[in-house]
């Protein structure tokens, strides 16, 4: 008898962040496939009949390769299983998602996805910062920043207006920063660097295009973060004075290794 997979949107990691949908979907789970960074907590009260593997990667170095992954999604469905693919964020914002959901479908497996809440939209909020704001910013624009950007790229996205919210940008924030800046954005065009979202050593960096990387490189900023480069990040808290004192104090905070 062939099993299914249903993969899961875990939120950006806090267990209350997961939709019933996904809290349903674990129940049910013989096996749970998790990644760095789902919510891990209380997984094992969420899926309490199931066997749960972390395939979590820590950056540069990818603990389970995405088509060992794939592959097990494959064994585990064929074996007769329901298997929980949870991970972070939403499935399908630069998660990889739909590559997995391309291999069940190959291998003949059900496979049904419930959406999570992506640390795209939820990071920037848990610092105070929508990423539209009437007046302000009416779109915003998610992108990778795992590799750096080519110049048509950085060329586009300072043309469109609006906010940039970056993924896996730490590594890349000195290109993005030079190439948003060389394409027409003002120098003095603000930046927050939003860590470990809904986590206790949550923090946000807030700079310019200009002194962000300075500030960054400072404040000791690692992954996982998110970047928001508009003008919503005067929004953060009551606006650009709590800002500057965010920066201070990110600046003055100890090493988080
Ligand atoms: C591979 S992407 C996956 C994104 C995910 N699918 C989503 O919708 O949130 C991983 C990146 O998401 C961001 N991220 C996810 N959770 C985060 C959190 N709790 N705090 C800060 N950044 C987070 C970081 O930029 C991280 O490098």
């Amino acid at each position: 008898m062939t099993g299914r997979v249903t993969l899961v949107g875990g939120g950006p990691g806090a267990a209350d962040l997961l939709t019933v949908r996904a809290v349903r979907a674990l129940a049910d789970a013989d096996v749970v496939l998790v990644d760095r960074l789902a919510p891990h907590e209380e997984l094992a009260a969420l899926a309490p009949r199931a066997e749960i593997v972390d395939v979590g990667k820590t950056p540069g170095h990818h603990a389970v390769p995405q088509h060992e992954i794939e592959a097990m999604l494959v064994r585990y469905a064929a074996s007769g299983a329901h298997v929980v693919r949870l991970k972070g964020g939403d499935p399908y914002v630069l998660g990889r998602g739909g590559e997995e959901v391309l291999a069940c479908r190959a291998a003949g497996i059900p496979v049904e996805v419930v959406p999570g809440v992506s640390s795209a939209i939820a990071v920037p909020a848990s610092a105070g910062i929508p990423v539209t704001h009437r007046d302000v910013s009416r779109l915003f624009t998610v992108v990778s920043g795992h590799a750096p950007l080519g110049d048509d790229e950085l060329a586009h996205l300072a043309g469109l207006g609006g906010t940039i919210v970056v993924l896996m940008g730490v590594g890349t924030l000195p290109s993005l920063a030079a190439g948003l800046t060389r394409h027409g954005l003002p120098a003095e065009h603000p930046v927050a660097v939003v860590e470990r979202g809904f986590g206790p050593e949550q923090r946000t960096t807030v700079g310019t295009l200009a002194d962000i990387v300075a500030t960054a490189a400072r404040a000791r900023v690692v992954s996982p973060a998110v970047v928001v480069i508009g003008e919503v990040v005067r929004l953060a808290h009551d606006g650009e004075t709590a800002a500057s004192e965010t920066m201070a104090r990110a600046a003055a905070m100890p090493v988080i290794a």
